[in-house]
């Protein structure tokens, strides 16, 4: 077995990597397909703000599996996150343990002191499936709790919408709501930049340890290029408030351009001096009607949160999602 770096401009790779993955999920996630190739082959260029190493594990020519490590570059500069997949035909041969050392080795090289990965197993009786079970093996410790749930859209009727906003807006007096996709407009891009970085402070992080992301205009503005670039939509709903001006509450739903199905439920923040006016809800089913309007063909929504994050979650479970899967971020200090 030969381990190699991936070129990342090199179509071909990208290609055969796209391939393994393809194979790997109809195996590991049968219900959840993985994102559109288009958006695969522009998802790890370069930015200001990270980069990506990809190692590919090779037998004569034949890709078994692939490690990506990936780099912040703005903050959390001690800290990689690496990816382990390898091909579901060639698992427990040892090529998850050969990707694993060498990309620790390469983290250890860049001068970085802690690896994070995120690992998915089922909702019950995880404990003995492949991932957790691999990171344990590798010396990772558990760090965080999440659970992916999804909402099936279809069973989301408007009067249960018309009903979560009603009771939101009572609490909501002196907030008005906008919304936009891709782009934010000028006046609240300082003070979503603001936002953005608080979602690294103030989500539970569990052990997981993560220092505040630094944003600021430029990079809010590098994000949008960026998924303007990997073809994700961003449908994005935010509350003002109208006497400061300043921002309050922002959430975005993501959707590929070049497959309607399925959609992601990413960010969803409301600033400390905002919280208990049900902003999080009423910006939450404001996106989604956007989310009917801009793209009627997404049937479901996939969100992730931490187990602890009982607020955030119960505002998702009222809306009707449900939980699939779990999800936990490992830590490994080197
Ligand atoms: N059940 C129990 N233990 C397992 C399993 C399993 N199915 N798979 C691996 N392990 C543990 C064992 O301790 C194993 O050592 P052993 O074979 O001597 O008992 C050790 O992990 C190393 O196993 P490898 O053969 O090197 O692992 P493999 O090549 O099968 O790859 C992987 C494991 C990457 C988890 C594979 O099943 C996969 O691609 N799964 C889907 C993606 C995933 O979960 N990635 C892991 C994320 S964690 C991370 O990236 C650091």
């Amino acid at each position: 077995m030969l381990i190699r770096a991936l070129d990342l401009a090199d179509e071909g790779g990208l290609r055969a990597w796209y391939d393994l993955l393809v194979e790997a999920e109809a195996v590991d996630h049968p219900e959840w397909p993985p994102d559109p190739w288009e958006e695969h082959r522009e998802s790890y260029a370069a930015t200001a703000s990270r980069r990506f190493e990809v190692w590919l594990a090779e037998d004569g020519g034949h890709l078994l599996g692939v490690a990506v490590v990936e780099l912040s570059l703005l903050d959390n500069l001690d800290t990689a996150a690496v990816e382990v997949l390898v091909r579901p035909r060639d698992r427990r041969r040892g090529v998850g343990r050969a990707l694993s050392a060498h990309a620790e080795e390469r983290v250890r090289r860049l001068g970085r002191r802690r690896i994070l990965a995120e690992v998915a197993e089922p909702l019950t009786h995880g404990a003995g499936a492949a991932g957790p079970s691999f990171a344990a093996a590798m010396g990772f410790q558990r760090a965080l709790d999440e659970i992916r749930r999804v909402l099936d859209l279809s069973g989301v009727d408007d009067a249960r919408l018309d009903a979560l906003e009603k009771e939101a807006r009572e609490h909501a007096g002196g907030y008005e709501v906008l919304s936009w996709v891709d782009v934010a407009p000028e006046e609240v891009v300082d003070d979503l930049a603001l936002l953005m970085g608080r979602m690294s402070t103030d989500a539970p992080m569990g052990d997981v340890v993560w220092e505040p992301e630094a944003w600021d205009a430029a990079r809010l503005r590098e994000q949008e290029a960026s998924n303007r670039r990997t073809g994700r939509r961003q449908l994005v709903a935010a509350a003002r408030h109208v006497a400061s001006g300043r921002l309050a509450a922002f959430t975005v739903i993501a959707v590929s351009r070049y497959r309607a199905e399925p959609g992601y439920q990413w960010d969803t923040l409301v600033a400390p001096d905002h919280r208990g006016h049900r902003l999080g809800t009423l910006v939450k089913v404001e996106n989604l009607r956007a989310l009917r309007r801009e793209s009627p063909g997404t049937l479901t929504l996939h969100t992730w949160n931490a187990e602890s994050n009982t607020h955030m979650v119960a505002v998702n479970e009222a809306m009707g999602f449900r939980p699939v899967e779990r999800l936990a971020e490992w830590q490994r200090e080197l």
